[in-house]
């Protein structure tokens, strides 16, 4: 994708957050619409869509095998579906930027086409694993390659014919388990994914609201081949990983008072709901509803003190995308926070454990990293310049860490945040948070 030219965020100590709005679209579902919506029957229309460049590297993806994409356009997205063998072959190497997503679910779809096709992304992504997905596609019948340290660019080699498998999974991810199902509408027979933890189930959702039967029983989804899509409408809600920023800088600043419109509360997702009210947060949920098979609703934060705890493993993958701002939460509360079972947060964007406690650490918090976790004591969070080492959540976090700051937070290496959340730094100026960027 494009090249960074650096970017600093300088954000000055205190203030509260108030007011009501809407953060942009959900990233996971963004990039499924535009997915399933290529390989449909038919005319998709998204709104709502993430015009961030995570989601939009997915896009051209499909742009360059051939599918008529109209849009962005303010979130506005219509989708010439191609059916499930219409894509074609590209004429250049598919780059996904800094898209995990992309490139794992990319990484089964592919498997099931005639063609060959080569993904590449930037320094982030070269370096993430890849075999939790290529080794069970080769189990399938799939060929696909990495680099001999199991990272990308990968080369997908088509006209495979896949075998359907039953796979359990040693980690839970919702990308491998997408990935999978993804590869079995391509199979001889049924593929089945079992999970050792609920994980997202937006690709079993969407799926099935696009008239593919997906079954799902307890841990295991299977899908069958010889089904279609058929076109439909998605309406993309705002992505509760986005919402979380606000979330925990209302939570942790006096006075705050922020209201958070449509978030999508899919079950799967509501781990820093969970765990900020373990941590005596005052979270109100209204006008819950459901659009297009995903629940949402609005989200009040209000400020109240929050107290240290011991965060339930099992809500470990259900906030998984979210630990970066439950740390900053973690500083602020009142007493001591553990949190173990999560060696995942190693192998995102950034070693998050390891970025997170670097900058705590150099704010004067006792942040401990420990191999799959960290133990953080509340405290007074000082001013420092630390590094975001290109990591989206990483940045934004430190910025709401600012509103109990001592001193100003300088946060380096910040373009990255236009991978999920472009406007960022306008919608937390606009509800009172004290940023200003610097190019
Ligand atoms: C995602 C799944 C999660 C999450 C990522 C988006 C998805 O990754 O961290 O940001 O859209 O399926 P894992 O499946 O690796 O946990």
């Amino acid at each position: 994708m494009s090249t960074h030219s650096a970017m600093t965020f300088i954000v000055q100590p205190g203030g509260k957050l108030q007011g009501s709005l809407r953060v942009s679209g959900d990233k996971s579902i963004s990039h499924r619409s535009i997915m399933l919506g290529s390989i449909a029957e038919g005319v998709t229309e998204v709104s709502g869509f993430l015009e961030g460049e995570d989601s939009l590297a997915t896009l051209q993806a499909f742009r360059d095998m051939g599918v008529q994409i109209e849009g962005p356009h303010q979130g506005r997205v219509i989708i010439h579906g191609v059916g499930l063998h219409g894509l074609k072959t590209s004429a250049k190497p598919l780059d996904l930027g800094n898209s995990g997503t992309s490139m794992r679910l990319l990484a089964g779809l592919l498997s099931g086409q005639a063609f060959d096709v080569t993904m590449i992304g930037d320094a982030s992504l070269s370096k993430r694993p890849m075999r939790r997905v290529t080794e069970p596609l080769a189990l399938m019948g799939a060929k696909v390659e990495t680099t001999e340290a199991g990272t990308p660019p990968l080369h997908v080699h088509g006209g495979q014919s896949l075998r359907g498998i039953d796979y359990v999974m040693p980690v839970a991810s919702a990308q491998v388990k997408s990935c999978l199902l993804l590869a079995g509408l391509y199979a001889d027979g049924p593929t089945c994914v079992t999970e050792p933890a609920p994980t997202r189930d937006h690709t079993e959702r969407m799926l099935q609201g696009f008239g593919y039967p997906v079954r799902v029983q307890g841990a295991t989804a299977c899908v069958e081949p010889g089904g279609k899509l058929t076109a439909t409408a998605i309406d993309v809600p705002a992505d509760i990983s986005s919402a979380t920023f606000f979330m925990v800088g209302a939570a942790i600043a006096p006075d705050s008072d922020v209201t958070l419109q449509h978030v999508g509360i899919n079950p799967t997702r509501i781990g820093v709901i969970n765990i900020l009210r373990l941590m005596g947060a005052d979270i109100a949920l209204s006008n819950e509803r459901e659009v297009g098979g995903e629940p949402v609703a609005d989200i009040r934060v209000r400020y109240r003190p929050l107290k240290g705890i011991v965060i339930p493993e099992e809500q470990v993958p259900l906030a998984i995308d979210e630990f970066p701002a439950l740390f900053v939460a973690a500083a602020c509360a009142e007493g001591e926070t553990i949190l173990t079972g999560a060696h995942e947060l190693r192998v995102k964007e950034s070693d998050r454990i390891q970025v997170m406690a670097d900058g705590l650490q150099a704010l004067g918090v006792d942040a401990q990293p420990t191999e799959d976790g960290m133990v953080i004591q509340g405290g007074q969070i000082g001013s420092a310049t630390v590094q975001s080492h290109g990591d989206h959540r990483i940045a934004m976090s430190f910025a709401m860490a600012a509103l109990r700051a001592s001193g100003p937070i300088t946060i380096e290496d910040c373009a990255n945040v236009n991978t999920s959340f472009p406007g960022f730094v306008e919608l937390a100026a606009g509800t009172g948070l004290k940023i200003t960027q610097q190019q």
